[in-house]
Protein backbone atom coordinates (compact mmCIF):
# COMPACT_ATOMS: atom_id res chain seq x y z
CA UNK A 1 0.00 0.00 0.00
CA UNK A 2 2.64 1.92 0.80
CA UNK A 3 4.39 2.22 -2.43
CA UNK A 4 0.45 3.39 -4.25
CA UNK A 5 0.30 5.88 -2.07
CA UNK A 6 3.85 7.07 -2.80
CA UNK A 7 2.79 6.85 -6.14
CA UNK A 8 -0.54 8.54 -6.14
CA UNK A 9 1.67 11.92 -4.80
CA UNK A 10 3.57 11.89 -7.41
CA UNK A 11 0.79 11.95 -10.05
CA UNK A 12 -1.02 14.43 -7.72
CA UNK A 13 1.81 16.57 -7.59
CA UNK A 14 2.37 16.36 -11.48
CA UNK A 15 5.17 14.65 -11.64
CA UNK A 16 5.13 12.82 -14.74
CA UNK A 17 4.31 9.13 -14.51
CA UNK A 18 7.82 6.77 -14.14
CA UNK A 19 8.07 5.00 -17.88
CA UNK A 20 9.36 2.02 -15.55
CA UNK A 21 6.43 1.24 -13.55
CA UNK A 22 4.02 2.05 -16.43
CA UNK A 23 5.81 -0.65 -18.75
CA UNK A 24 6.70 -3.17 -15.82
CA UNK A 25 2.31 -3.11 -15.25
CA UNK A 26 1.88 -5.00 -19.35
CA UNK A 27 4.59 -7.47 -18.26
CA UNK A 28 4.06 -10.69 -15.71
CA UNK A 29 6.29 -13.38 -14.95
CA UNK A 30 4.85 -17.00 -14.87
CA UNK A 31 6.04 -18.90 -11.07
CA UNK A 32 5.86 -22.54 -11.91
CA UNK A 33 6.96 -24.85 -9.06
CA UNK A 34 8.09 -27.90 -10.50
CA UNK A 35 11.18 -28.53 -8.93
CA UNK A 36 12.85 -30.47 -6.07
CA UNK A 37 14.68 -27.81 -4.53
CA UNK A 38 11.73 -25.20 -4.01
CA UNK A 39 12.92 -21.14 -2.74
CA UNK A 40 10.61 -20.39 0.07
CA UNK A 41 7.74 -18.90 -1.59
CA UNK A 42 8.17 -15.56 0.83
CA UNK A 43 11.79 -15.35 -0.67
CA UNK A 44 10.55 -15.80 -4.29
CA UNK A 45 7.46 -12.87 -3.44
CA UNK A 46 10.32 -10.41 -1.60
CA UNK A 47 12.75 -11.26 -5.13
CA UNK A 48 9.69 -10.05 -7.05
CA UNK A 49 9.24 -6.81 -5.19
CA UNK A 50 13.10 -6.00 -5.66
CA UNK A 51 12.52 -6.82 -9.35
CA UNK A 52 9.84 -4.47 -9.67
CA UNK A 53 7.75 -6.98 -11.46
CA UNK A 54 4.00 -6.19 -10.41
CA UNK A 55 2.30 -9.63 -11.93
CA UNK A 56 2.57 -13.09 -11.85
CA UNK A 57 0.66 -16.06 -13.22
CA UNK A 58 0.25 -19.68 -11.05
CA UNK A 59 -0.52 -23.13 -12.32
CA UNK A 60 -3.05 -23.31 -9.60
CA UNK A 61 -3.87 -22.17 -6.37
CA UNK A 62 -1.08 -22.76 -4.43
CA UNK A 63 -1.84 -22.03 -0.24
CA UNK A 64 1.93 -21.58 -0.03
CA UNK A 65 2.43 -19.08 -2.53
CA UNK A 66 -0.54 -17.22 -2.02
CA UNK A 67 -0.20 -16.60 1.40
CA UNK A 68 3.15 -15.34 0.95
CA UNK A 69 1.56 -12.98 -1.81
CA UNK A 70 -0.50 -11.71 0.34
CA UNK A 71 -0.46 -7.51 0.72
CA UNK A 72 2.39 -7.53 -1.67
CA UNK A 73 -0.41 -5.97 -4.32
CA UNK A 74 1.26 -8.08 -6.98
CA UNK A 75 -1.39 -8.79 -9.45
CA UNK A 76 -2.42 -12.60 -9.13
CA UNK A 77 -3.30 -15.14 -11.71
CA UNK A 78 -4.63 -18.34 -10.19
CA UNK A 79 -5.13 -21.87 -12.26
CA UNK A 80 -7.30 -24.84 -12.32
CA UNK A 81 -5.47 -27.87 -13.45
CA UNK A 82 -7.23 -29.80 -16.35
CA UNK A 83 -8.37 -32.64 -14.76
CA UNK A 84 -10.84 -30.59 -12.50
CA UNK A 85 -12.59 -29.10 -15.69
CA UNK A 86 -14.70 -31.93 -15.49
CA UNK A 87 -16.37 -31.64 -11.91
CA UNK A 88 -16.77 -28.04 -12.38
CA UNK A 89 -18.72 -28.25 -15.67
CA UNK A 90 -21.04 -30.34 -14.39
CA UNK A 91 -21.54 -29.05 -10.72
CA UNK A 92 -21.88 -25.16 -9.93
CA UNK A 93 -21.60 -26.25 -6.26
CA UNK A 94 -18.29 -27.57 -7.39
CA UNK A 95 -17.33 -24.21 -8.84
CA UNK A 96 -19.06 -22.81 -5.81
CA UNK A 97 -16.65 -24.88 -3.63
CA UNK A 98 -13.51 -24.18 -5.58
CA UNK A 99 -14.23 -20.69 -5.55
CA UNK A 100 -14.70 -20.33 -1.34
CA UNK A 101 -11.70 -22.65 -1.24
CA UNK A 102 -9.19 -21.45 -3.31
CA UNK A 103 -9.77 -17.73 -4.25
CA UNK A 104 -11.64 -16.13 -1.37
CA UNK A 105 -10.41 -17.14 1.57
CA UNK A 106 -6.54 -15.56 0.28
CA UNK A 107 -8.54 -12.70 -1.07
CA UNK A 108 -9.41 -9.57 1.68
CA UNK A 109 -8.48 -6.99 3.18
CA UNK A 110 -4.15 -8.03 3.56
CA UNK A 111 -4.90 -10.68 1.16
CA UNK A 112 -3.40 -11.76 -2.28
CA UNK A 113 -4.59 -9.22 -5.00
CA UNK A 114 -6.33 -11.82 -7.24
CA UNK A 115 -6.89 -11.10 -10.32
CA UNK A 116 -7.54 -13.42 -12.93
CA UNK A 117 -8.18 -17.34 -12.75
CA UNK A 118 -7.11 -19.48 -15.59
CA UNK A 119 -9.40 -22.49 -16.11
CA UNK A 120 -7.65 -25.05 -17.44
CA UNK A 121 -4.03 -25.21 -19.40
CA UNK A 122 -3.95 -25.60 -22.24
CA UNK A 123 -6.97 -27.85 -22.61
CA UNK A 124 -7.47 -27.98 -26.46
CA UNK A 125 -3.66 -28.87 -27.23
CA UNK A 126 -3.82 -31.82 -30.04
CA UNK A 127 -1.91 -34.35 -27.68
CA UNK A 128 -4.75 -34.27 -25.49
CA UNK A 129 -7.50 -35.38 -27.67
CA UNK A 130 -11.04 -34.25 -26.88
CA UNK A 131 -10.57 -35.57 -23.52
CA UNK A 132 -11.12 -31.52 -22.68
CA UNK A 133 -12.64 -30.11 -25.14
CA UNK A 134 -16.48 -30.34 -23.60
CA UNK A 135 -15.84 -29.68 -20.30
CA UNK A 136 -13.55 -26.47 -20.32
CA UNK A 137 -16.65 -23.56 -21.33
CA UNK A 138 -18.69 -24.85 -19.07
CA UNK A 139 -16.16 -25.22 -16.34
CA UNK A 140 -15.51 -20.98 -16.99
CA UNK A 141 -18.84 -20.38 -16.99
CA UNK A 142 -19.73 -21.97 -13.59
CA UNK A 143 -16.44 -20.45 -12.46
CA UNK A 144 -17.93 -16.98 -13.67
CA UNK A 145 -21.42 -17.29 -12.31
CA UNK A 146 -19.48 -18.61 -8.80
CA UNK A 147 -17.73 -15.38 -8.84
CA UNK A 148 -20.98 -13.12 -9.72
CA UNK A 149 -22.50 -14.80 -6.75
CA UNK A 150 -20.05 -13.45 -4.44
CA UNK A 151 -19.31 -10.07 -5.71
CA UNK A 152 -15.99 -11.20 -7.71
CA UNK A 153 -17.58 -10.84 -11.52
CA UNK A 154 -15.61 -7.47 -12.31
CA UNK A 155 -12.50 -7.65 -9.97
CA UNK A 156 -11.71 -11.21 -10.98
CA UNK A 157 -11.49 -12.19 -14.53
CA UNK A 158 -12.12 -15.77 -16.24
CA UNK A 159 -9.69 -16.82 -18.57
CA UNK A 160 -8.02 -20.03 -20.46
CA UNK A 161 -4.86 -20.40 -21.96
CA UNK A 162 -4.50 -21.64 -25.41
CA UNK A 163 -1.70 -23.54 -27.00
CA UNK A 164 -1.39 -21.93 -30.66
CA UNK A 165 -2.01 -25.32 -31.95
CA UNK A 166 -5.59 -23.97 -31.71
CA UNK A 167 -5.37 -22.25 -34.97
CA UNK A 168 -4.83 -23.38 -38.16
CA UNK A 169 -1.30 -22.83 -39.99
CA UNK A 170 -1.87 -19.64 -41.99
CA UNK A 171 -0.82 -16.28 -42.77
CA UNK A 172 -1.99 -14.17 -40.15
CA UNK A 173 -4.85 -12.47 -42.00
CA UNK A 174 -6.48 -15.60 -42.34
CA UNK A 175 -6.20 -17.05 -39.18
CA UNK A 176 -8.60 -19.60 -37.91
CA UNK A 177 -9.31 -21.53 -35.30
CA UNK A 178 -8.60 -25.29 -35.71
CA UNK A 179 -12.77 -27.25 -36.80
CA UNK A 180 -12.58 -29.38 -33.53
CA UNK A 181 -12.60 -27.07 -31.26
CA UNK A 182 -13.56 -23.99 -33.28
CA UNK A 183 -16.98 -23.74 -32.12
CA UNK A 184 -15.98 -24.29 -28.63
CA UNK A 185 -13.75 -21.06 -29.18
CA UNK A 186 -16.51 -19.08 -30.18
CA UNK A 187 -18.58 -19.91 -26.97
CA UNK A 188 -15.32 -18.95 -25.28
CA UNK A 189 -14.90 -15.72 -27.16
CA UNK A 190 -18.69 -15.09 -26.97
CA UNK A 191 -18.50 -14.81 -22.66
CA UNK A 192 -15.04 -13.24 -22.90
CA UNK A 193 -16.57 -10.64 -24.69
CA UNK A 194 -19.81 -10.66 -22.75
CA UNK A 195 -17.42 -10.30 -19.11
CA UNK A 196 -14.37 -7.96 -20.76
CA UNK A 197 -11.62 -10.37 -19.95
CA UNK A 198 -8.74 -11.71 -22.15
CA UNK A 199 -8.12 -15.39 -23.67
CA UNK A 200 -4.55 -16.42 -23.12
CA UNK A 201 -2.70 -17.92 -25.74
CA UNK A 202 1.09 -18.88 -25.28
CA UNK A 203 3.33 -18.21 -28.16
CA UNK A 204 6.98 -19.78 -28.20
CA UNK A 205 9.32 -18.63 -31.27
CA UNK A 206 11.58 -20.71 -29.38
CA UNK A 207 10.08 -24.06 -30.29
CA UNK A 208 9.73 -22.59 -34.12
CA UNK A 209 12.90 -22.24 -34.16
CA UNK A 210 14.28 -25.27 -32.48
CA UNK A 211 11.81 -28.07 -34.27
CA UNK A 212 11.54 -26.59 -37.29
CA UNK A 213 15.14 -26.98 -39.74
CA UNK A 214 14.18 -24.10 -41.91
CA UNK A 215 12.56 -21.52 -39.30
CA UNK A 216 14.74 -18.22 -40.21
CA UNK A 217 16.56 -17.70 -36.36
CA UNK A 218 15.71 -13.90 -36.78
CA UNK A 219 12.29 -13.88 -36.94
CA UNK A 220 12.24 -15.62 -33.52
CA UNK A 221 13.40 -12.24 -32.41
CA UNK A 222 13.09 -8.34 -31.94
CA UNK A 223 15.95 -6.86 -33.95
CA UNK A 224 14.50 -7.44 -37.56
CA UNK A 225 14.85 -10.31 -40.04
CA UNK A 226 16.14 -10.31 -43.75
CA UNK A 227 13.32 -13.10 -43.96
CA UNK A 228 10.14 -11.22 -43.12
CA UNK A 229 6.85 -12.42 -43.57
CA UNK A 230 5.09 -11.13 -46.11
CA UNK A 231 1.03 -10.87 -45.37
CA UNK A 232 -0.83 -8.54 -48.08
CA UNK A 233 0.12 -5.27 -47.21
CA UNK A 234 1.55 -5.76 -43.52
CA UNK A 235 5.10 -7.22 -43.54
CA UNK A 236 6.12 -9.05 -40.54
CA UNK A 237 9.46 -8.97 -38.58
CA UNK A 238 8.66 -11.30 -35.84
CA UNK A 239 7.32 -14.26 -34.88
CA UNK A 240 5.38 -13.05 -31.77
CA UNK A 241 2.95 -10.31 -33.71
CA UNK A 242 2.20 -12.86 -36.32
CA UNK A 243 0.96 -15.20 -34.10
CA UNK A 244 -0.85 -12.57 -32.08
CA UNK A 245 -2.57 -11.44 -34.87
CA UNK A 246 -3.28 -14.88 -36.08
CA UNK A 247 -5.64 -15.36 -32.79
CA UNK A 248 -6.56 -11.97 -33.31
CA UNK A 249 -8.27 -12.32 -36.93
CA UNK A 250 -9.45 -15.83 -35.81
CA UNK A 251 -11.10 -14.35 -32.90
CA UNK A 252 -13.13 -12.10 -35.54
CA UNK A 253 -13.73 -14.89 -37.77
CA UNK A 254 -16.02 -16.83 -34.96
CA UNK A 255 -17.91 -12.74 -34.74
CA UNK A 256 -15.93 -11.37 -31.83
CA UNK A 257 -13.32 -8.98 -33.28
CA UNK A 258 -12.84 -7.07 -29.87
CA UNK A 259 -11.68 -10.06 -27.13
CA UNK A 260 -8.62 -9.15 -25.67
CA UNK A 261 -5.85 -11.26 -26.11
CA UNK A 262 -2.96 -11.54 -23.82
CA UNK A 263 0.03 -13.85 -24.34
CA UNK A 264 -0.21 -16.40 -21.11
CA UNK A 265 3.33 -17.55 -21.66
CA UNK A 266 6.35 -16.75 -23.70
CA UNK A 267 10.00 -17.05 -22.99
CA UNK A 268 13.81 -18.43 -23.96
CA UNK A 269 14.93 -21.14 -22.31
CA UNK A 270 19.12 -20.97 -21.35
CA UNK A 271 20.29 -24.73 -21.65
CA UNK A 272 19.24 -28.42 -23.16
CA UNK A 273 19.59 -27.17 -26.66
CA UNK A 274 21.66 -25.52 -29.29
CA UNK A 275 19.66 -22.48 -29.68
CA UNK A 276 19.33 -22.09 -25.98
CA UNK A 277 21.69 -20.03 -24.04
CA UNK A 278 22.18 -17.20 -21.72
CA UNK A 279 22.53 -14.92 -24.57
CA UNK A 280 19.95 -15.61 -26.77
CA UNK A 281 17.29 -15.61 -23.85
CA UNK A 282 18.60 -12.38 -22.81
CA UNK A 283 18.08 -11.36 -26.79
CA UNK A 284 14.79 -12.66 -26.73
CA UNK A 285 13.58 -11.54 -23.31
CA UNK A 286 14.75 -8.35 -23.83
CA UNK A 287 13.74 -7.71 -27.57
CA UNK A 288 10.33 -8.91 -25.90
CA UNK A 289 10.54 -6.13 -23.57
CA UNK A 290 11.19 -3.38 -25.59
CA UNK A 291 8.29 -4.42 -28.24
CA UNK A 292 5.88 -4.42 -24.85
CA UNK A 293 7.38 -0.88 -23.93
CA UNK A 294 7.15 0.48 -27.50
CA UNK A 295 3.61 -0.20 -27.25
CA UNK A 296 3.33 -0.06 -31.06
CA UNK A 297 1.00 -2.89 -30.46
CA UNK A 298 0.47 -5.58 -33.54
CA UNK A 299 -0.52 -4.71 -37.38
CA UNK A 300 -4.09 -5.97 -36.39
CA UNK A 301 -4.25 -3.78 -32.71
CA UNK A 302 -1.84 -0.50 -33.75
CA UNK A 303 -0.85 1.74 -30.77
CA UNK A 304 -2.65 -1.40 -28.35
CA UNK A 305 0.42 -2.51 -25.93
CA UNK A 306 0.72 -6.30 -25.65
CA UNK A 307 0.27 -7.95 -22.69
CA UNK A 308 2.62 -10.79 -21.87
CA UNK A 309 3.54 -13.24 -18.68
CA UNK A 310 7.38 -14.27 -19.59
CA UNK A 311 7.86 -18.00 -18.53
CA UNK A 312 9.09 -18.55 -16.50
CA UNK A 313 10.51 -17.02 -13.72
CA UNK A 314 12.52 -19.60 -12.01
CA UNK A 315 13.94 -23.25 -13.24
CA UNK A 316 12.22 -26.83 -12.94
CA UNK A 317 14.09 -29.28 -12.37
CA UNK A 318 11.46 -31.56 -12.17
CA UNK A 319 9.94 -31.13 -15.20
CA UNK A 320 8.91 -33.54 -18.26
CA UNK A 321 11.56 -34.01 -20.29
CA UNK A 322 9.42 -34.95 -23.38
CA UNK A 323 9.91 -31.77 -25.14
CA UNK A 324 13.37 -31.68 -24.94
CA UNK A 325 16.15 -30.90 -22.18
CA UNK A 326 15.38 -27.73 -22.19
CA UNK A 327 12.24 -27.25 -20.57
CA UNK A 328 14.18 -27.51 -17.08
CA UNK A 329 15.49 -24.16 -18.00
CA UNK A 330 12.88 -21.68 -19.03
CA UNK A 331 14.17 -19.40 -15.80
CA UNK A 332 15.03 -15.79 -16.27
CA UNK A 333 16.25 -16.45 -12.68
CA UNK A 334 17.92 -20.27 -11.61
CA UNK A 335 15.96 -22.74 -9.64
CA UNK A 336 18.00 -20.86 -6.51
CA UNK A 337 16.75 -17.42 -7.39
CA UNK A 338 20.26 -16.22 -9.09
CA UNK A 339 19.60 -13.55 -12.07
CA UNK A 340 21.01 -15.68 -15.23
CA UNK A 341 21.12 -12.51 -17.38
CA UNK A 342 20.22 -9.02 -16.96
CA UNK A 343 17.17 -7.90 -18.00
CA UNK A 344 16.27 -4.07 -18.11
CA UNK A 345 12.37 -3.16 -17.67
CA UNK A 346 12.71 -0.15 -18.33
CA UNK A 347 13.17 -0.23 -22.23
CA UNK A 348 16.30 2.60 -21.80
CA UNK A 349 18.74 0.23 -23.41
CA UNK A 350 20.70 -0.05 -19.38
CA UNK A 351 22.48 -3.13 -18.39
CA UNK A 352 20.32 -3.72 -15.18
CA UNK A 353 20.85 -6.30 -13.43
CA UNK A 354 18.07 -7.97 -11.84
CA UNK A 355 17.97 -8.57 -8.47
CA UNK A 356 18.69 -12.22 -7.02
CA UNK A 357 16.39 -13.48 -4.24
CA UNK A 358 17.93 -13.08 -1.00
CA UNK A 359 18.16 -15.30 2.44
CA UNK A 360 17.80 -18.40 0.46
CA UNK A 361 18.06 -21.51 2.99
CA UNK A 362 21.33 -23.21 1.02
CA UNK A 363 22.12 -26.38 2.03
CA UNK A 364 25.75 -25.84 3.00
CA UNK A 365 29.01 -25.66 0.47
CA UNK A 366 29.31 -28.96 0.01
CA UNK A 367 29.31 -31.21 -2.95
CA UNK A 368 29.56 -34.72 -4.54
CA UNK A 369 32.69 -35.73 -7.27
CA UNK A 370 33.70 -38.73 -8.78
CA UNK A 371 36.83 -40.21 -7.01
CA UNK A 372 38.89 -39.14 -10.22
CA UNK A 373 40.88 -42.84 -9.79
CA UNK A 374 38.16 -44.25 -10.56
CA UNK A 375 37.54 -46.90 -13.26
CA UNK A 376 35.68 -44.97 -16.12
CA UNK A 377 33.16 -47.69 -17.26
CA UNK A 378 31.90 -47.86 -13.23
CA UNK A 379 31.94 -44.29 -13.43
CA UNK A 380 29.66 -44.55 -16.35
CA UNK A 381 27.39 -46.82 -14.70
CA UNK A 382 27.34 -44.92 -11.44
CA UNK A 383 26.20 -41.62 -13.49
CA UNK A 384 23.17 -43.43 -15.22
CA UNK A 385 21.94 -44.59 -12.16
CA UNK A 386 22.31 -40.84 -10.56
CA UNK A 387 20.57 -39.59 -13.99
CA UNK A 388 17.79 -41.73 -13.88
CA UNK A 389 16.87 -39.48 -10.95
CA UNK A 390 18.27 -36.22 -10.62
CA UNK A 391 18.36 -33.99 -13.27
CA UNK A 392 21.12 -33.95 -15.74
CA UNK A 393 20.05 -32.24 -18.74
CA UNK A 394 23.05 -30.00 -18.62
CA UNK A 395 24.79 -32.89 -19.43
CA UNK A 396 23.41 -33.48 -22.64
CA UNK A 397 24.21 -32.34 -26.44
CA UNK A 398 23.99 -28.97 -26.59
CA UNK A 399 23.79 -28.55 -22.54
CA UNK A 400 26.40 -26.25 -20.58
CA UNK A 401 28.24 -29.24 -18.98
CA UNK A 402 28.01 -31.53 -22.53
CA UNK A 403 31.76 -30.46 -22.78
CA UNK A 404 33.55 -31.56 -19.59
CA UNK A 405 34.71 -34.97 -20.45
CA UNK A 406 35.30 -37.51 -17.81
CA UNK A 407 35.69 -37.73 -15.23
CA UNK A 408 33.71 -34.25 -14.39
CA UNK A 409 30.85 -35.39 -16.25
CA UNK A 410 30.08 -38.52 -13.92
CA UNK A 411 30.97 -35.67 -10.93
CA UNK A 412 28.20 -33.39 -11.98
CA UNK A 413 25.66 -36.44 -12.26
CA UNK A 414 26.81 -37.28 -8.65
CA UNK A 415 26.31 -34.13 -7.22
CA UNK A 416 23.31 -33.47 -9.30
CA UNK A 417 22.02 -36.63 -7.27
CA UNK A 418 23.43 -35.75 -3.58
CA UNK A 419 21.93 -32.12 -3.60
CA UNK A 420 18.69 -33.71 -4.80
CA UNK A 421 18.80 -35.90 -1.46
CA UNK A 422 19.45 -33.18 0.49
CA UNK A 423 23.13 -34.09 0.91
CA UNK A 424 22.60 -37.16 2.11
CA UNK A 425 26.23 -38.69 3.03
CA UNK A 426 24.41 -41.81 1.68
CA UNK A 427 23.96 -40.43 -1.51
CA UNK A 428 27.29 -40.01 -2.10
CA UNK A 429 28.80 -43.16 -2.06
CA UNK A 430 28.32 -44.49 -5.49
CA UNK A 431 30.30 -48.15 -4.37
CA UNK A 432 32.99 -46.07 -3.24
CA UNK A 433 33.12 -43.79 -6.33
CA UNK A 434 32.24 -40.93 -5.20
CA UNK A 435 33.88 -38.38 -2.49
CA UNK A 436 32.44 -35.48 -0.82
CA UNK A 437 34.39 -31.99 -1.30
CA UNK A 438 34.17 -28.42 0.08
CA UNK A 439 35.77 -26.71 -2.78
CA UNK A 440 33.10 -25.74 -5.74
CA UNK A 441 33.80 -28.18 -8.92
CA UNK A 442 32.08 -26.01 -11.15
CA UNK A 443 33.73 -25.51 -14.71
CA UNK A 444 33.54 -22.20 -16.60
CA UNK A 445 29.77 -22.17 -17.72
CA UNK A 446 28.99 -25.50 -15.89
CA UNK A 447 27.80 -24.84 -12.64
CA UNK A 448 27.25 -27.27 -10.13
CA UNK A 449 24.29 -26.43 -7.67
CA UNK A 450 23.92 -26.58 -4.60
CA UNK A 451 20.86 -27.79 -3.06
CA UNK A 452 17.71 -25.78 -1.32
CA UNK A 453 17.31 -26.79 2.41
CA UNK A 454 13.83 -28.58 2.66
CA UNK A 455 14.40 -28.52 6.40
CA UNK A 456 13.98 -25.16 7.82
CA UNK A 457 10.56 -24.22 5.22
CA UNK A 458 8.02 -23.72 8.06
CA UNK A 459 4.76 -25.30 5.55
CA UNK A 460 5.37 -25.46 1.97
CA UNK A 461 2.72 -27.31 -0.26
CA UNK A 462 4.97 -27.27 -2.98
CA UNK A 463 6.93 -30.39 -3.12
CA UNK A 464 4.17 -32.73 -2.27
CA UNK A 465 1.52 -30.56 -5.13
CA UNK A 466 -0.25 -32.86 -7.47
CA UNK A 467 1.50 -30.43 -10.06
CA UNK A 468 5.03 -32.40 -8.88
CA UNK A 469 3.66 -35.43 -9.23
CA UNK A 470 1.70 -35.71 -12.67
CA UNK A 471 4.22 -33.83 -14.41
CA UNK A 472 3.30 -35.39 -17.96
CA UNK A 473 -0.01 -34.02 -18.62
CA UNK A 474 -1.34 -31.17 -15.93
CA UNK A 475 1.18 -28.51 -15.01
CA UNK A 476 3.01 -26.22 -17.42
CA UNK A 477 4.11 -28.17 -20.89
CA UNK A 478 5.53 -26.79 -23.82
CA UNK A 479 4.66 -29.12 -27.43
CA UNK A 480 5.46 -27.88 -30.36
CA UNK A 481 2.48 -25.04 -31.37
CA UNK A 482 0.97 -24.51 -34.63
CA UNK A 483 3.46 -23.62 -37.32
CA UNK A 484 3.82 -20.41 -39.01
CA UNK A 485 4.30 -20.66 -42.69
CA UNK A 486 7.11 -17.71 -43.69
CA UNK A 487 7.69 -16.63 -46.64
CA UNK A 488 11.36 -16.54 -48.07
C1 LIG B 1 12.20 -0.47 -9.09
O1 LIG B 1 11.53 0.77 -9.14
C2 LIG B 1 12.13 1.76 -8.34
C3 LIG B 1 11.23 3.00 -8.39
O2 LIG B 1 10.96 3.34 -9.72
C4 LIG B 1 13.54 2.04 -8.84
O3 LIG B 1 14.17 3.00 -8.02
C5 LIG B 1 14.34 0.75 -8.80
O4 LIG B 1 15.62 0.95 -9.38
C6 LIG B 1 13.63 -0.34 -9.58
N1 LIG B 1 14.35 -1.57 -9.42
C7 LIG B 1 14.66 -2.37 -10.45
C8 LIG B 1 15.42 -3.60 -10.12
O5 LIG B 1 14.33 -2.11 -11.60
C1 LIG C 1 -8.66 -26.32 -4.75
O1 LIG C 1 -7.65 -26.56 -5.75
C2 LIG C 1 -6.98 -27.80 -5.63
C3 LIG C 1 -5.92 -27.93 -6.69
O2 LIG C 1 -5.68 -26.80 -7.43
C4 LIG C 1 -7.95 -28.93 -5.76
O3 LIG C 1 -7.30 -30.16 -5.58
C5 LIG C 1 -9.07 -28.76 -4.76
O4 LIG C 1 -10.03 -29.77 -5.00
C6 LIG C 1 -9.71 -27.39 -4.88
N1 LIG C 1 -10.75 -27.24 -3.88
C7 LIG C 1 -12.03 -27.29 -4.21
C8 LIG C 1 -12.99 -27.18 -3.06
O5 LIG C 1 -12.42 -27.39 -5.36
C1 LIG D 1 -18.82 -32.80 -27.28
O1 LIG D 1 -20.06 -32.23 -27.60
C2 LIG D 1 -20.46 -32.42 -28.96
C3 LIG D 1 -21.71 -31.62 -29.21
O2 LIG D 1 -22.62 -31.79 -28.17
C4 LIG D 1 -20.64 -33.91 -29.21
O3 LIG D 1 -20.97 -34.12 -30.53
C5 LIG D 1 -19.32 -34.61 -28.90
O4 LIG D 1 -19.47 -36.01 -29.00
C6 LIG D 1 -18.84 -34.29 -27.50
N1 LIG D 1 -17.49 -34.81 -27.34
C7 LIG D 1 -17.10 -35.47 -26.25
C8 LIG D 1 -15.69 -35.95 -26.22
O5 LIG D 1 -17.83 -35.67 -25.31
C1 LIG E 1 24.26 -19.21 -28.09
O1 LIG E 1 23.57 -19.83 -29.16
C2 LIG E 1 23.74 -19.18 -30.40
C3 LIG E 1 22.83 -19.89 -31.38
O2 LIG E 1 23.10 -21.27 -31.41
C4 LIG E 1 25.22 -19.22 -30.79
O3 LIG E 1 25.39 -18.55 -32.01
C5 LIG E 1 26.02 -18.54 -29.71
O4 LIG E 1 27.40 -18.67 -30.00
C6 LIG E 1 25.75 -19.16 -28.36
N1 LIG E 1 26.39 -18.34 -27.37
C7 LIG E 1 27.05 -18.84 -26.35
C8 LIG E 1 27.63 -17.87 -25.41
O5 LIG E 1 27.16 -20.03 -26.20
C1 LIG F 1 36.97 -51.34 -15.35
O1 LIG F 1 36.03 -52.25 -14.80
C2 LIG F 1 35.51 -53.19 -15.73
C3 LIG F 1 34.50 -54.04 -15.02
O2 LIG F 1 33.61 -53.23 -14.31
C4 LIG F 1 36.66 -54.03 -16.28
O3 LIG F 1 36.18 -54.91 -17.27
C5 LIG F 1 37.72 -53.11 -16.89
O4 LIG F 1 38.85 -53.88 -17.27
C6 LIG F 1 38.16 -52.07 -15.89
N1 LIG F 1 39.06 -51.13 -16.56
C7 LIG F 1 40.20 -50.74 -16.02
C8 LIG F 1 41.03 -49.78 -16.83
O5 LIG F 1 40.59 -51.16 -14.95
C1 LIG G 1 30.69 -38.29 -20.25
O1 LIG G 1 31.93 -38.13 -20.86
C2 LIG G 1 32.36 -39.27 -21.55
C3 LIG G 1 33.74 -39.01 -22.01
O2 LIG G 1 33.86 -37.75 -22.65
C4 LIG G 1 31.41 -39.56 -22.69
O3 LIG G 1 31.79 -40.74 -23.32
C5 LIG G 1 30.03 -39.71 -22.16
O4 LIG G 1 29.11 -39.83 -23.21
C6 LIG G 1 29.67 -38.52 -21.33
N1 LIG G 1 28.40 -38.74 -20.73
C7 LIG G 1 27.51 -37.79 -20.68
C8 LIG G 1 26.23 -38.16 -20.03
O5 LIG G 1 27.73 -36.67 -21.12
Amino acid sequence: MAACAHLFLLLALGFPLQETLVGVSALGFNWGTITSHPVPPRVVVQMLKANNISKVKLFDANPAALSALAGSGIEVMVGIPNELLHTLASSSAAADAWVSTNLTSFMGKRGANIRYVAVGNEPFLSAYGVQFQNSTYPAMKNIYESLAKVGLGDQVKVTVPCNADVLLNTPPSKGQFRSDVKETMRQIAALLSQINAPLLVNIYPFLDLTLQTDFPEDFAFFDGTTHALVDGAVTYTNALDASLDMIIVALAGVGYPNVQVFVGEIGWPTDGAIYANVSTAQRFNQGLVKHILSKQGTPQRPGVQIEAYIFGLLDENQKSLLPGNFERHWGVFTFDGQAKYTLDFSGQGLDTNLVNADSVPYLPSRWCVANPKSNESDLVRGAQYACANADCTALAYGGSCSNVGMPDNASYAFNSYYQLNQQDDNTCSFNGLGVITFVDPSIGDCRFLIGVSRAVQTISCFSTSKEAVDVPIIGNFHLLPSELTVTR
